[in-house]
């Protein structure tokens, strides 16, 4: 970082300190995209969850095909009058139960508004886009801590489910803190709740844990109606800057998301975007390569810190959440200013910092940093 973009982004971040602008301390919020400093070359970015092997070969090959009709709108084109058949036939639904949207951030935003006439009950921490959303909206939102685990406490969360609730939304795998639930603890949880509610189950990270841990909600989707799964292209497909997302539910629940907020989204996704998305789909190589390389920058980082004697939480993600014991500083802008991107946050029971698993080399950087922060 230049000294001119550390001062800019100093000066940024204690704005956001004032509530103004951006804060590398919201960990998993609303404004975990965009940054008000300066892209730099040499920065370490390990603060969004991206996948840092990039697209698949064969989505760049399938931009380079869709790019003489990027002047076209998408119903105009029919190379990828296709994809959302192919989508559904990919997770054995079909395009009626399914719709596409320019990132799962943009369905979460929709979804908040689609259902804002009573509370929503999520996790605390969780990712911040549902809830921020629903406070604007004047939503109340009950959350309801983690267990010490740092899991869903679903027994808590039924508890809290009334008729007064429209909305539970939860994530799983769970962002920040990579855990995961148990495959059939989350079906029960999600028939009884949606008795009284829509249940949201946000799958961004689905793709990263072995079985069993690795069972969509999306068999559910059928026979309950109050049952909404959502995915994205950001995470094991690497298109996070592409903006590609969906969600999938019973027909009817679809059918009532497109009369109101959901009107046609798919139409603001660029045919880059949808036709890169076919593609990948269609290479399994690439998800497999993501997964083993994330699997060893995860052991990688967590034995690492392990050692380093912090408090690690077993991650079943592409990303890591751990304890700062008694750090007294700014973690995520001390690691800034050693050019390592990621996220920390003061909460009840201390500091926790969250780090993404770059490639591994951004891991050994990143634990080389810390090394030098905390000396043994
Ligand atoms: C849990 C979760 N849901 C949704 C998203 C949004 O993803 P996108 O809008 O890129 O599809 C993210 C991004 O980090 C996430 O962590």
């Amino acid at each position: 970082m230049t000294n001119f973009a550390r001062r800019k982004w100093l000066k940024h971040s204690s704005l956001a300190a004032l509530g103004l602008g951006f804060s590398l301390r919201s960990i998993a919020g609303e404004d975990y995209m965009p940054y008000n400093f300066e892209p730099q070359t040499g920065l370490v970015i390990l603060g969004a969850n991206e996948n840092p092997y990039g697209i698949s070969e064969k989505a760049k090959e399938a931009i380079k095909e869709i790019m003489p009709y990027a002047n076209r709108y998408s119903g105009n084109v029919p190379l990828i009058q296709t994809f959302k058949k192919e989508l559904a036939d990919f997770y054995h639904v079909t395009p009626e139960q399914t719709i596409i949207m320019p990132g799962s951030g943009e369905g979460l935003r929709l979804l908040a508004r689609q259902y804002s006439n009573g509370n929503l009950v999520t996790a605390t921490p969780t990712f911040g886009i549902l809830p921020t959303t629903a406070r604007k909206l004047g939503m109340e939102v009950i959350e309801v801590p983690l267990t010490a685990g740092k899991v869903h406490d679903l027994e808590a969360m039924q508890k809290a489910v009334t008729a007064k609730t429209s909305l539970v939304y939860i994530c799983n795998p769970a962002n920040p803190t990579a855990t995961v639930l148990k495959p059939d603890a989350l079906k029960n949880f999600c028939i009884e709740a949606s008795g009284k509610a829509m249940v949201l189950i946000d799958e961004a990270y689905i793709d990263f844990p072995d079985a069993p841990y690795n069972e969509s909600m999306l068999g559910l989707i059928e026979d309950h109606p109050n049952i909404i799964v959502m995915g994205t292209f950001s995470k094991i497909h690497g298109m996070a800057g592409l903006r590609i997302g969906y969600v999938f539910a019973h027909a009817d629940t679809i059918k009532k998301l497109q009369a109101g907020y959901f009107d046609n989204p798919q139409y603001s996704v660029s045919n880059l975007a949808q036709y890169a998305a076919m593609a990948s789909l269609k290479d399994a190589a690439h998800r497999t390569m993501t997964r083993e390389k994330n699997a060893a920058a995860r052991q990688y980082t967590y034995d690492a810190l392990v050692q380093m004697k912090f408090h690690c939480i077993p991650s079943y993600t592409n990303f890591m959440f751990f304890n700062l014991g008694n750090y007294k500083g700014d973690f995520a802008a001390d690691m800034l200013q050693r050019n390592i991107l990621v996220r920390s946050n003061d909460y009840p029971d201390g500091k926790w910092a969250r780090v993404s698993f770059g490639n591994m080399d951004d891991m050994k950087q990143f634990i080389a940093v810390m090394k030098t922060m905390f000396p043994a």
